[in-house]
């Protein structure tokens, strides 16, 4: 995940993403649990737990992210910590996490779930919303077309599960999965540039070591191929499909 983050752009202009979290919120079962927010970035869902009563701390990659966080809502406790290899001083009742796990290789996934798994108590629950199949496609699709026109190839930089898959790999790192959905979240995006301003937020990877000026090419030409599919009445929209699961860590006698 070696994303530069620019934390405030993110937070002024990308603020969706913890505003669609907050019904995640609501799968916890029961009242003041000790959470874990994992990948919990600026804060802002850490908080929105706390306020729904939850004794909640967060857990972030990103120091700039992180740092926010912690002058933002300085009454919270923040790690700076890797989700694919951190470790709980003492287990959580819950796990939380939303629109992250995407951002982990697939060739990671069973070692972060084992992690999680780890960090829950016995009957601990795992609530949590990633990109799912089908996630982006529309947007993938014309990057790639754009990449392949200049003789480049394209690989999406995230990893978008079916519910199968990701249901399977729950089981293997020993949860027992109580809910799934895979699910149509088209989602407007703020401004004018609402789509440039996405692409430049989020999707840097297949552009790393790139002239800026074909990133520049790449970029526009996508934008105003995506215009009759993804800009309506005045508004981009990012064609997103989530998958919301819940998984619960058996205890000993289940
Ligand atoms: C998502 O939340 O689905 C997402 C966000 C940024 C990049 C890719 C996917």
């Amino acid at each position: 995940m070696n994303i530069s983050w620019n934390a405030q752009d993110y937070t002024q202009n990308f603020s969706f993403v913890h505003e669609y979290g907050s019904d995640l919120i609501s799968m916890i079962q029961g009242e003041h649990r000790s959470v874990l927010d994992l990948g919990c970035g600026n804060g802002a869902l850490t908080h929105r737990l706390a306020q729904a009563g939850h004794r909640a701390e967060g857990l972030d990659a990103s120091p700039e992210l992180l740092e926010l966080a912690k002058t933002t809502w300085p009454g919270l406790v923040f790690h700076l910590g890797n989700a694919v290899d951190f470790q709980a001083a003492a287990p959580f009742d819950v796990v939380f996490s939303n629109a992250v796990l995407h951002w982990i290789d697939e060739t990671q996934q069973d070692g972060m779930l084992r992690c999680v798994n780890r960090a829950l108590k016995p009957g601990g629950q795992f609530v949590f919303e990633l990109g799912g199949y089908g996630n982006n496609a529309l947007i993938h699709r014309a990057l790639s077309a754009a990449f392949v026109r200049r003789g480049l190839a394209y690989r999406i930089p995230f990893y978008f599960p079916t519910v199968g898959q990701y249901s399977a790999r729950l089981e293997r790192a020993g949860f027992l999965v109580t809910y799934a959905l895979l699910f149509d979240r088209p989602t407007p995006l703020r401004g004018p540039d609402g789509l440039y301003d996405w692409l430049r937020m989020f999707i840097q990877r297949p552009f790393q070591g790139m002239d800026p000026a074909e990133e520049e090419s790449i970029l526009r030409e996508t934008v105003q191929e995506l215009e009759s599919a993804l800009y309506r009445e005045g508004v981009w929209y990012s064609d997103y499909v989530r998958l919301r699961c819940k998984a619960v860590k058996p205890t000993a006698l289940a």
